[in-house]
């Protein structure tokens, strides 16, 4: 530790705001920052969305420091943010770096690379990183990607004193096996102006027996009440018109918090905040559905009328194996329960095939519940083995010929019962979240009209003519055509 280092301070926010100014010094100084030069970086982000949230935090750091946003690898600082749910998310990440590698020894050898996230809180992945490629500068985790500045910092003043002594180790390796509490108030990048991911809790004490989650997110932690408020109460003033309540469990918010709150009441606070115009959450586990979440949810428009609801299986048999914690019935009831609070509520859901013992009656369980309740949309995964997980102990795992033939059969079902849910909304007018251009935005650039796409209440995806200006705007459109999974509608 060098001196610079021993005068940080000691608690946060005001540590990494520090070592953010630190490391600007230090590119100054380097001649890479400043005087109309200015470094570049790029994340790469695997996984779902609490790592891309992560992600604009980490970006937000980034950007403090003064570097800029590139779509490419080809940059001064590339991080990785993995994820290590399943196995072919693994996979992905070491195919691109070893992409990145190459890049480095190439084109640019005083590259920083760094890689972070769910992988990462994994020993054997640690090790192997480690060992296997030298030519990563960074590795963290989870639980302190908060301390991006620090370590950064921390690498750029190795990499100083290797110039004088060759023979230095510079790489930077801090992964917190716990989380130390949380971190408020750095800076963070919003990818977008007009819709947010705000985090009300992180961790997940649950604990299904094929998950992974919970060793790498460690345990369940709230954030309080009054910081989601005023979080979200910025975001709207600044514009912000969708809102996305993050985290693995959110039927479970508030436990272990000083306050009595639930998210139930939690919801019903954020629901009338000036501006907000649409709020989802994600995910609910179906164990911690309360009456009264679905009774704040009926009574405020700005709540959107969809849940995902992830099913995992329609065995009730399978599902005490998976520890979740409900059977086929409740899940069921849930449904019934939902469906008559908000007859227009949009149900998608998360299913695993394969998961071991999985007969060929548990899957048809899964089939049943799959035409009983005609998900929306459900995310299909073939199970995969994570090891640490009970699961991955369980002696009776499927073939894999044979979970490939069931994981079709669901597919169709899947598809076809979204279809015709999505059809039903033909001929309708709904008001939708202007996003993006669309696909093919045209080639005549002085075209006014272009290809718009944006996002229903009910989360699905409609392509119209309009003007780029809506782009960010809630504007009114008539459903015309039904393409399956999005639609072709008109402005009104
Ligand atoms: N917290 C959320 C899900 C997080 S992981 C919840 O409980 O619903 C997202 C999805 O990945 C899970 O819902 C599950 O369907 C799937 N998944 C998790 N571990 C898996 C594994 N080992 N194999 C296959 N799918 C898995
Ligand atoms: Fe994984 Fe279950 Fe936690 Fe979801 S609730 S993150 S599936 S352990
Ligand atoms: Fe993956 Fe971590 Fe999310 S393992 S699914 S990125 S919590």
């Amino acid at each position: 530790m060098n001196e610079d280092t021993n005068k940080a301070p000691l608690t946060e926010p005001e540590r990494q705001m520090y070592f953010i100014e630190g490391c600007r010094k230090i590119l100054e100084e380097q001649g890479v920052l400043g005087e109309g030069k200015t470094p570049v970086y790029h994340i790469s982000t695997f996984g779902c969305q609490m790592n891309f949230r992560d992600s604009e935090k980490l970006a937000g750091v980034l950007e403090s420091i003064g570097y800029r946003p590139v779509d490419s690898e080809k940059a001064d600082l590339v991080l990785y943010n993995t994820c290590t749910v399943r196995e072919n998310a693994s996979t992905r990440v070491y195919g691109r770096i070893g992409y990145v590698g190459k890049i480095k020894k190439e084109n640019n050898p005083s590259m920083i690379i760094g890689i972070c996230g769910c992988m990462m809180q994994e020993p054997d992945e640690v090790e192997k990183m480690k060992k296997s490629y030298s030519f990563i500068d960074i590795i963290f985790g989870t639980h302190n990607s908060y301390k991006i500045a620090e370590l950064l910092y921390t690498l750029l003043m190795n990499r100083k004193a290797k110039e004088k002594k060759p023979s230095l180790k510079t790489r930077v390796i801090d992964v917190q096996k716990e989380a130390t509490g949380i971190v408020e108030d750095l800076p963070v990048k919003y990818d977008s102006s007009f819709r947010a991911g705000v985090n009300i809790m992180y961790g997940c004490d649950n604990f299904c027996t094929y998950c992974i989650v919970p060793y790498v997110r460690g345990r369940e932690r709230s954030r309080r009440s009054c910081d989601i408020i005023r979080e979200v109460e910025e975001l709207a003033k600044k514009g912000v018109k969708e809102i996305m309540l993050l985290g693995q469990n959110v039927n479970s918010y508030g436990k272990g918090l000083d306050e009595k709150i639930s998210f139930a009441e939690l919801l019903d606070k954020l629901a009338t905040i000036k501006g907000l115009q649409r709020l989802r959450f994600m995910t609910s586990h179906p164990k911690d559905l309360s009456d009264d979440l679905i009774k704040v949810m009926a009574k405020h428009k700005t709540i959107c009328r969809h849940i995902h609801l992830p099913l995992q299986s329609g065995s009730s048999r399978l599902l005490k194996r998976m520890n979740r914690h409900y059977t086929k019935e409740d899940f069921l009831s849930i449904v019934k329960k939902l469906r008559d609070a908000m007859p227009d509520i949009t149900i998608t859901t998360d299913i695993i095939v394969g998961f071991p013992g999985e007969t060929e009656e548990d899957f048809s369980e899964t089939l049943d519940v799959c035409e009983t309740v005609s998900f929306d949309s459900a995310f299909t995964f073939i199970y995969s083995k994570r090891t640490g997980t009970p699961a991955a102990t369980f002696d009776d795992q499927v073939p894999e010929n044979v979970v490939k033939e069931r994981f079709d059969r669901l597919l169709n079902v899947v598809a076809r019962c979204s279809a015709t849910n999505a059809s039903r909304l033909v001929g309708t007018e709904k008001e939708v979240l202007v996003e993006t251009e669309g696909r093919d935005p045209g080639t005549d650039e002085q075209k006014q009209e272009i290809e718009l796409t944006g996002r229903l209440g009910n989360n699905l995806l409609v392509h119209f003519e309009g003007s780029k200006d809506l782009i960010g705007e809630i504007v009114k459109v008539k459903i015309e055509e039904c393409k399956d999974f999005y639609y072709i509608g008109k402005l009104i």
